[in-house]
């Protein structure tokens, strides 16, 4: 019987294998169904995220029990992530509840601050065996109820985040290399002579955000040249809700969410196929 791991084993495999492991954003069910059934017949290792706002939505004890059930039925390598928590105190209730890898996002205090803080998430998670991971510098962009003008955007400093790993323990390292959350305006330009740096100089798997809307070949070239965790929400999003609203201007006056939730999971298998192609990481397990 398969059960619900921490990330760990799942990047650091990923890691020596030069592929990144796909971690999509969930938010109810319908989504969660997609996203492991599909890992499950590609044979992708898979990370299951949540955001603060998605848990608090979906509820953390309910997304433990779903994915319990489908770790049951698909043997594949799977976690789920809190994505982006600030709380310390939501991390340690949710890892209480099941959760085995955590983000503490601390990204927007000052250095010092964000080390001692991710640094006491680190502590209680690997009591629990849950792994950690933290960011440094700062994306732009929104995500969940955060939004980052991208003037304030932070590139990741190299040598900041050797001594952030160091300091602070983490599993993984999130890292501001161009990328944003959400939609671009233009083309995103990504700096690779800093991932190939901090690829350098950093020990432990490093994760790339805000992977939605950048062109496949850049995504592909930051997992050849390091990444092991790559963040898709946005691009799963907008087919799922689309194809609602492709179904509702054919068929107005239908109301069983059977009718319409079913394309809208078709619409949105299609993005999480086409995302593990990108990743590298089908036929990995
Ligand atoms: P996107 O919405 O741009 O895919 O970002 C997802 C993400 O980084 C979640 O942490």
């Amino acid at each position: 019987m398969n059960k619900i791991l921490s990330s760990k084993n799942i990047l650091l495999n990923a890691m020596d294998d030069r592929y990144a492991v796909p971690a999509f954003n969930i938010h109810n069910l319908e989504t969660m169904q997609v996203v492991v059934e599909t890992a499950y017949e590609m044979r992708s290792p898979v990370i299951i995220a949540g955001t603060p706002g998605t848990i608090r939505y979906a509820g953390g004890d309910y997304i433990v029990s779903i994915i319990e059930t489908a770790a049951k039925k698909c043997d594949i390598p799977m976690a789920i992530h809190l994505d982006h928590f600030e709380d310390i105190n939501e991390i340690k209730k949710y890892i209480n509840a099941g959760f085995k890898s955590v983000m503490i996002d601390a990204s927007g205090k000052a250095f010092e601050e964000n080390i001692r803080l991710t640094k006491a998430v680190v502590q209680y998670a690997h009591l629990y065996g849950a792994t950690v991971e933290a960011e440094l510098g700062m994306l732009g962009g929104q995500e969940d109820e955060m939004t980052v003008d991208a003037k304030d955007a932070i590139y990741t400093n190299p040598d900041s985040a050797l001594e952030f790993v160091k300091r602070t323990g983490i599993d993984s390292l999130a890292i501001a290399i161009g990328t944003a959350h959400g939609l671009y305006k233009g083309e995103p330009k990504l700096d690779f002579e800093r991932l190939k740096r901090i690829r350098e100089i950093v020990a432990i798997p490093l994760v790339l955000h805000g992977a939605s809307d950048v062109p496949d070949e850049l995504v592909k070239k930051a997992i050849e040249m390091g990444i092991s965790k790559v963040n898709i929400a946005t691009d799963l999003k907008i087919p799922f809700s689309n194809a609602i609203k492709k179904y509702f201007k054919e068929n107005p006056d239908e109301s069983d969410p059977r009718k319409y939730l079913t394309p809208a999971k078709a619409a949105m298998k299609e993005i999480v196929i086409h995302k593990i192609m990108v990743c590298g990481s089908a036929g990995r397990v």
